[in-house]
């Protein structure tokens, strides 16, 4: 068999995906392996043993990325597929799993064929791509890349219960000795499902992403007065939940005003005492911010400041802010997206170009050496949801083109 009409076992990477979605499986579908946690390790023990049996050196630095590597015929810098298995709080199956998972078929399929490529290859799991419980996303890449330093990402503390990065990377074993930071690649491919409605409104298979929007995430902490709730006079009153309420309110507001594909969210939200008989008298919240265009995205949180500038002045509270993760848009390699392209059109799949929605560790490997991403549809367009769905065929498809693609820049 040659190169050329290589196909991937679509019903072994099934089973992969199936075995490691079993692992901090949540009632009802979908989910639940927050970065570090216990289901964390186990995902990563299953990951690393799988790496092990396909004859993979395996790497693990000091940030617990994990990177499996199979030799080239040539030394030189790898050609890497991967992404994530950590999830949200309420993930579906293949955000993330997906192309580490397809990553590891790949490899498989050439083992199995015999085929030895001019370059190694490489699959990499990143740590926390999820920013869920420590900001920021991506934090993995970040450090693997260069861009943030392990000392900075060691010491970030989880928004449950105030334990840093660092300490529980020694608790699950997943701090290893491998350094961080200036990785040299060839070429950075991640395969992962789109989680939003283009590909699946529009009736096709493959995406090739050209690029990933900006994203802005703020934590606002708000401190009011608490207060008797049926005794404090409206106009006496400092209530750090209205604070919350009313920013909801404004940054959907904010969407609409600036227009183009501007996105906002209040995601998370704290509000003490959260009794219902008392005013709250603090509150910390969060808000996300996204665009495709720089300065638009400029423009919405400078908006979003000065509405809270005068919310504290207007409820007489005080309102501190603290940037968790910042990130300008992406713009991916032209050349590997037309492989992209090529692939999916030699495997006869329809396809599109498109951009991403939502943050990826491409968009940081991207700083490092030549990055795309292939995209596959996600069923409604429903992400970060346990009802997540990509159809089996297109999950198969997304790996058959991840394979094409990685023979054209391997070899
Ligand atoms: C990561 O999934 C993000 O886009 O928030
Ligand atoms: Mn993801
Ligand atoms: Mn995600």
């Amino acid at each position: 068999m040659t190169a050329r009409n290589l196909n991937i076992d679509g019903q072994r990477l099934l089973s992969r995906l199936k075995a490691l979605g079993e692992i901090g499986a949540l009632e009802g579908g979908g989910v639940c392996r927050l970065a570090l946690s216990d289901e964390d390790r186990l995902a990563r023990d299953l990951v690393t043993s799988w790496m092990r049996e396909l004859g993979l050196e395996v790497r693990i630095d000091r940030l617990g990325n994990i990177v499996g590597t199979r030799p080239g015929v040539e030394d030189g810098p790898p050609v890497m597929m991967g992404s994530h298995i950590d999830t949200v709080r309420t993930g579906g199956l293949y955000d993330g799993s997906l192309g580490v998972l397809a990553g590891l078929e790949v490899v498989e399929t050439l083992n199995d064929a015999g085929i030895a490529t001019r370059r190694p290859i490489a699959v990499a799991a990143f740590t926390n791509e999820e920013g869920a419980r420590f900001a920021p996303d991506m934090m993995g890449s970040l450090v693997f890349e260069g861009s943030m330093s392990v000392e900075e990402a060691h010491a970030v503390t989880a928004v449950d219960d105030g334990t840093t990065v660092g300490e529980n990377l020694a608790r699950i074993g997943y701090e290893g000795v491998a350094p961080c930071g200036a990785p040299a690649l060839h070429a950075f491919l991640e395969l992962h499902i789109e989680q939003g409605p283009v590909l699946d409104e529009e009736g096709l298979v493959i995406g090739a992403v050209e690029g990933v929007q900006g994203i802005s995430w703020t934590e606002v902490r708000v401190a009011g007065v608490s207060n008797h709730a049926g005794t404090t006079p409206m106009r006496l009153r400092h209530d750090a939940g209205y604070v919350a309420g009313a920013t909801i309110g404004f940054v959907r507001e904010l969407a609409s005003l600036i227009g183009g594909d501007q996105v906002a969210t209040v995601g998370r939200i704290e509000l003490y005492p959260n009794l219902v008989n008392v005013v709250p008298g603090s509150c910390t919240f969060t808000v996300d911010l996204r665009n495709s265009d720089e300065e638009c995205l400029r423009e919405a949180e400078q908006r979003l400041h000065a509405f809270l500038d005068d919310l504290a002045t207007r409820e007489g509270v005080e309102i501190t802010r603290h940037a968790l993760a910042r990130f300008v848009p992406t713009r991916f390699d032209e050349d590997m997206v037309r492989l992209i392209e090529r692939s999916a059109a030699a495997l006869g799949h329809s396809a599109r170009r498109l951009s991403s929605g939502a943050g990826h560790d491409a968009q940081i490997i991207a700083r490092a050496c030549p990055a795309a991403m292939i995209f596959v549809p996600s069923h409604r367009g429903i992400s970060h949801n346990i009802d997540e769905h990509t159809e089996p065929d297109h999950l198969v498809a997304g790996a058959n083109v991840l394979l094409g693609t990685l023979l054209d820049l391997a070899d």
